[in-house]
């Protein structure tokens, strides 16, 4: 299942914020080694080598596009291609940082241990994920796959994610961690021109679906679920449209 870069980027400020916000929140001070886990084009891996000019910087993500387009970035980091669940790091990373990105893996059980694992005492581990999976965005990409011709062809597409309650993230890090600090946002997001939602979700949640169908029959599920999603959304009078979006934000430190 391929990323497409440019799809993701179309809406760049909207995506790199929560990781700005997230990052305002890591308190160290001259990390020598930071990692961006799924760093994807390298959006939020830029903010990391800002803020830390002095050091080493690392990208990390699984999909080969995503890191073609990082490399072509200019931004002052290593980039290397690794599944984060395997993933083992050259050096003691004191920050681990990771912005919408472990939405796409299971068993956070086992990953924020083994992360927290990887640091030193007074490493940070810090990440987003979305929180909106039972939002029109998503339930109707859920609802269009069981509701038609290609329903067969999508029940087996991953239509539950792996994000958990803030209360689970904290349980999970308790044992592992000297203080932990988790909080939510609701984002009124303000988005231009036509079909907004559908050009958003076509970057991320509608991709392991598009993927698995053929040309006319993609076609024919993609507009489906655009014209669902323009109602669900609708454009305002001035062009704009409001879409809310919750993300979960976690700061670790061990
Ligand atoms: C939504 S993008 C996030 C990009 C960037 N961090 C940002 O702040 O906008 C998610 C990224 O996670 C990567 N990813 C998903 N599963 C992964 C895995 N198992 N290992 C490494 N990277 C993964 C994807 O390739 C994608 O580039």
């Amino acid at each position: 299942m391929a990323w497409d870069p440019g799809t993701y980027l179309s809406f760049e400020a909207e995506r790199t914020r929560p990781a700005a916000e997230l990052l305002a929140r890591v308190p160290n001070e001259s990390p020598p080694y930071v990692v961006d886990l799924g760093c994807g084009p390298g959006n939020s891996t830029a903010l990391l080598a800002a803020r830390w000019p002095q050091a080493r910087i690392e990208g990390v993500d699984s999909s080969p596009d995503m890191l073609t387009e990082a490399r072509g970035s200019g931004v002052r980091a290593d980039w290397s291609e690794a599944d984060i669940v395997s993933w083992t790091p050259p050096q003691t990373p004191e920050v681990i940082f990771s912005n919408a990105a472990f939405q796409w893996l299971g068993e956070h059980e086992r990953l924020l241990p083994r992360l927290m694992s990887l640091l030193p005492k007074g490493g940070t581990l810090a990440f987003q994920v979305p929180r909106n999976f039972d939002d029109p965005s998503h339930t109707l990409i859920r609802e269009v796959a069981g509701d038609g011709p290609w329903a067969a062809k999508l029940r087996n597409i991953r239509s539950s994610w792996s994000v958990l309650a803030p209360e689970d993230y904290f349980s999970i890090l308790e044992p592992h961690a000297a203080r932990i600090d988790i909080w939510q946002t609701r984002y009124m997001q303000v988005l231009d021109g036509p079909d907004a939602v559908y050009r958003w979700t076509s970057g991320t949640g509608l991709r392991p679906f598009s993927a698995a169908l053929a040309d006319d029959e993609r076609e024919a599920f993609l507009c489906e679920y655009r014209q669902r999603v323009a109602k669900a959304y609708p454009v305002r009078a001035s062009g704009k449209t409001l879409f809310p979006f919750r993300r979960l934000f976690v700061v670790a430190w061990r």
